[in-house]
């Protein structure tokens, strides 16, 4: 049976993933996730430094990889990205729209978010899927193949006080993957939605800083404490959720095994929501 998992976990030899937003946190578990399944990674990230130590370390594990400085939130980026995938890797399999930004979660003082702030927030977890999706759609409807897995989260699921830009953004996301699903089925692009839960990253420290300060009862806490806290209240299964976690969960929608899966918005969040 061995020679059988072999071939199940490398599923993606030969294949190419863009992955946005993947040089930090959960885009970096994906990348590392799908190059362990065989895949080659275009790491397309605004931070340089942190993408080229994802690039090395996918190289070090024995699949090729390169970053592609990419703001999603611009047409013309995202054209360039695709340009560069194919041109270093000849195709282009699997594009993780996973790039997303924390919106006007109270970090500011402000108390109702500007206009400014549903901007940008939608500009990158909204627009940024729309634009890489134009962008990679005639390639991948030319070829009659392609998966395309964007990163919402538990949060497009219901609204929660304080995030309200994100969790619209969210929202809009899941609906616009639906969307898309439609349009591709036909073309033999299957387009689904992971939805995670709590995962400790940059974006997350971020949070429990805000709950730090405007939350007496998380007052003397670390924002890891913080953090913690949320993971035990929140949990069904008791524990926080990782990028590895997510990472499979997106191998899975973007393999051949999940073929006839389009459409979908998948949970990871250990119990925490139910739809
Ligand atoms: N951390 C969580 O608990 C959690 C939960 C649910 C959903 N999510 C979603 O998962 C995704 C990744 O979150 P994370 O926690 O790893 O965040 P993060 O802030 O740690 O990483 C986000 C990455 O996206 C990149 N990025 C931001 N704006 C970009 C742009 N305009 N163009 C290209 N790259 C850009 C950043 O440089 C960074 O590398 C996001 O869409 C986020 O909303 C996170």
């Amino acid at each position: 049976m061995a020679w059988l998992h072999v071939m199940e976990i490398m599923d993606f030899e030969g294949k190419t993933a863009v992955v946005t937003g993947g040089a930090r946190g959960i885009g970096r578990g994906i990348a590392l996730e799908l190059a362990q399944r065989g895949s080659n990674v275009l790491i397309a990230d605004t931070d340089e430094e942190a993408a080229r130590d994802v690039v090395a370390e996918i190289k070090a594990g024995g699949t090729q990889s390169s970053f592609c400085e990419t703001d999603v939130t611009q047409q013309w980026s995202t054209d360039d990205m695709v340009e560069v995938a194919l041109e270093e890797f000849g195709q282009l399999d699997v594009l993780v729209n996973n790039a997303g930004v924390g919106g006007a979660i109270g970090f500011t003082k402000r108390k109702t978010p500007t206009v400014e702030d549903w901007q940008a927030t939608f500009d990158v977890n909204v627009f940024g899927i729309v634009n890489a999706t134009q962008s990679v759609e005639s390639y991948m409807v030319e070829r009659g193949y392609g998966k395309i897995v964007n990163i919402a989260s538990i949060a497009g699921r219901g609204g929660r006080p304080g995030f309200a830009t994100y969790a619209a953004s969210k929202a809009a996301a899941v609906n616009v993957s639906q969307a898309w699903a439609f349009k591709l089925a036909p073309h033999g692009i299957n387009v689904n939605t992971v939805c995670p839960g709590l995962i400790w990253t940059p974006l997350w420290e971020k949070i429990a800083e805000w709950r730090r300060s405007t939350d007496q009862q998380n007052a003397g806490l670390t924002p890891r404490q913080v953090f913690q806290r949320t993971v035990a209240e929140m949990v069904p299964l008791g524990r926080e959720q990782t990028t590895e976690d997510v990472g499979k969960a997106v191998a899975f929608l973007a393999s051949d095994r999940a073929r006839s899966i389009t459409g979908q918005a998948l949970n990871v969040d250990g119990g925490i929501r139910q739809n």
